[in-house]
């Protein structure tokens, strides 16, 4: 392998001019994203159900952004948003698929049937329906792009009562995969970012009670749960020019959850 590198190394890291399609914005977690890629010069389309609460997020940031109320476990959905942003902004560089639920904490036995199927419609149905949508456009305008899916550590360390949860995780982490391969001679480049603990609405039943939350804590190798600060730097690394030879990867943020 040579040892010189090309003027233009090292590649830039910048998300400026970006278009990105966020899915999830309205979150606790979409949220931050939303306003980092903001900041960091990026147009972002906001993806979720709630109209309003993606009006006052949209309020919020200092960059361009574009309203797409949606429901991702739904094919037309998905596709609807990616013709709306292809169609303002003339393509989509980068689609993050970052909208989850967890709405029980149960087990395998108690759980309902209509539960589970809701549950992975949303988490990993979700992603495949959002993926073929951003890779349609993308390959339709020829100039590559970027999909990024949040998963979770879960999806390799499941946890009880979290059953159809961690499946869903490790179902789309293994869609990332299959995508990864299946996209890149098309220049997409496809992974996921697999986030440890973070306080948002996902995850009040554990921030609610001072032992639960002292558990995670516990079980982590930095000995806190993630920062707001601690996670946009890898999906804006995920959406730059520098991460131009990494595909089908998982970068789990969790500050060490998996090491214990
Ligand atoms: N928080 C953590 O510690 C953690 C850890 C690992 C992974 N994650 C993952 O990170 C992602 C974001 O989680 P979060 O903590 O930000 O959760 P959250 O605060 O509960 O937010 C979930 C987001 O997903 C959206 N959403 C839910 N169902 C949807 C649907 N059918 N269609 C469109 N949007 C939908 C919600 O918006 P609407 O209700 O308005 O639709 C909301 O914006 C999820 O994929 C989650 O699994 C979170």
């Amino acid at each position: 392998m040579s040892i010189q590198l090309p003027d233009s190394f090292p590649a830039s890291s910048s998300v400026a001019g970006r278009r990105v399609v966020l899915t999830g914005a309205s979150g606790g977690l979409g949220r931050v994203l939303a306003l980092a890629f903001s900041q960091g010069g990026a147009r972002v389309a906001l993806v979720a159900r709630n109209q309003g609460a993606l009006e006052k997020l949209a309020g919020s940031l200092p960059g361009e952004s574009l309203i797409c109320q949606a429901d991702v476990s739904n094919a037309a959905d998905n596709d609807r948003v990616a013709e709306v942003v292809t169609q303002a902004w003339g393509g989509i560089d980068t689609w993050i698929a970052n909208a989850g639920i967890s709405p029980v904490l149960e087990s395998v036995l108690d759980m309902s049937p209509e539960t589970w199927r809701q549950v992975q419609q949303v988490n990993l149905d979700g992603v495949f329906h959002g993926a073929r949508a951003a890779a349609s456009q993308m390959i339709g305008v020829g100039q590559g792009g970027r999909i990024v899916v949040t998963t979770s550590v879960l999806a390799e360390r499941p946890r009880q009562g979290l059953s159809a949860y961690s499946v869903s995780k490790a179902g789309a982490t293994a869609l990332v995969k299959a995508l990864a391969m299946e996209l890149g001679s098309h220049g997409i480049t496809v992974n996921a970012v697999a986030p440890g603990w973070f306080d948002s609405p996902l995850t009040s039943f554990w921030t609610r009670n001072l032992n639960r939350s002292k558990e995670i804590t516990d079980h982590t190798a930095i000995g806190r749960w993630g920062l707001s600060e601690d996670l946009p730097g890898v999906y804006l690394f995920l959406a730059s020019d520098a991460s131009a030879f990494v595909t089908g990867s998982v970068l789990t943020v969790d500050g060490g959850y998996l090491c214990l």
